[in-house]
């Protein structure tokens, strides 16, 4: 899969599947997201579920990813999302999340979940106009002892 789009922000990216080269970006683009994620899981994710990964590409750079896990009940679950900080707010996240909805909706996966840390404001109102709802809050999810938000979405 590999498609071109020019995002609702007028922005030109190309979404497409992850490749193990694209690893390097990923993982400095998550550092810079402060997210928890190690290479090793990411490869052992993608493994798993190729099709679930999958990255935005501007002028031949990585810029952002998702990864989609499935859950032991089948249903779909996003283990992260991020954009690199300098290309925010230009419509790449939402580009991404409705490229691994595609993907969900292909398998025919009927539900998605999320955690997402409770004070990531910004995720959360990202997730919300994508249809997503909270559906609960889970004390001490993080390392670093922040909650999480539960959130669910009907695909
Ligand atoms: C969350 C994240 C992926 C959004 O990526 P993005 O490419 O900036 O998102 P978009 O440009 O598609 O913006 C989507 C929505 O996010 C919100 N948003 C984006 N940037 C924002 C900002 N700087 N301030 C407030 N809201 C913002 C807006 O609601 C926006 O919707 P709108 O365009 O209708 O106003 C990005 O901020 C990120 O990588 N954050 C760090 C990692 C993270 O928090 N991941 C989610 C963890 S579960």
């Amino acid at each position: 899969m590999e498609i071109a789009v020019i995002t609702a922000k007028g922005f030109k990216i190309k979404v497409t599947g992850f490749e193990t080269p694209d690893i390097r970006r990923v993982m400095e683009i998550e550092e810079e997201s402060f997210l928890d994620g190690d290479a090793g899981l990411y490869l052992e994710l993608y493994e798993e579920w190729p099709e679930g990964f999958l990255i935005a590409e501007n002028e031949g750079k990585v810029i952002g990813f998702v990864v989609l896990v499935l859950t032991l009940d089948g249903d779909g679950r996003i283990f992260s999302l991020a954009v690199d900080p300098k290309y925010r707010g230009k419509g790449v996240g939402k580009t991404l999340l409705k490229a691994a909805f595609n993907t969900l909706r292909k398998r025919k996966i009927a539900y998605v979940w999320l955690e997402v840390r409770a004070n990531n404001l910004v995720a959360q109102r990202l997730y919300r106009s994508m249809g997503f709802i909270e559906v609960g809050f889970i004390p001490y999810y993080y390392k670093d002892g922040e909650g999480a938000i539960r959130m669910w979405k009907v695909m």
